[in-house]
């Protein structure tokens, strides 16, 4: 079942240059910096009440962040709901003829368990399924 909006992904040349924005003028709660070897990003994180902000800043120029920069510039990049179970979402997603990026879920920061749909499944909008495990509870 899908829970509420676990987080925001915001694709940025750079995360010194985007950090103040997010903390120190909306003020949010600066979880840290995280790297994401297996993504080639590099993630800022922000808490707002239960959900996240995360900037994500590409670490190589081949990587699937720095090719979004590219093509549609820095700017929102994907949106990502929290589910208790992502194998039966997937499951499910794949019974109704939804397009997979991700048929298997793979590593997302905090040990978390991540799948994106295809957006030409989601109306061109980048859409990540994540259950959060248990190393991941603060
Ligand atoms: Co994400």
């Amino acid at each position: 079942m899908i829970t509420q909006i676990d987080h925001i992904g915001i694709a940025v040349s750079g995360l010194e240059q985007q950090i103040p924005f997010y903390r120190d003028i909306l003020r949010f709660e600066f979880i840290g910096i995280e790297d994401v070897p297996e993504q080639k990003v590099r993630t800022a994180i922000f808490r707002i009440g239960e959900t996240r902000i995360e900037l994500l800043e590409p670490t190589s120029p081949g990587s699937p962040i720095a090719k979004f920069i590219e093509k549609r510039g820095e700017g929102l990049h994907h949106i990502a709901y929290r589910s208790d179970g992502i194998e039966k979402e997937i499951a499910f997603f794949k019974g109704k003829n939804i397009s997979m990026i991700d048929e298997l879920p793979r590593n997302g920061v905090h040990g978390s368990k991540i799948a994106f749909l295809h957006p030409k499944s989601s109306g061109k909008v980048l859409t990540e399924i994540c259950q959060i495990t248990g190393e991941m509870n603060e």
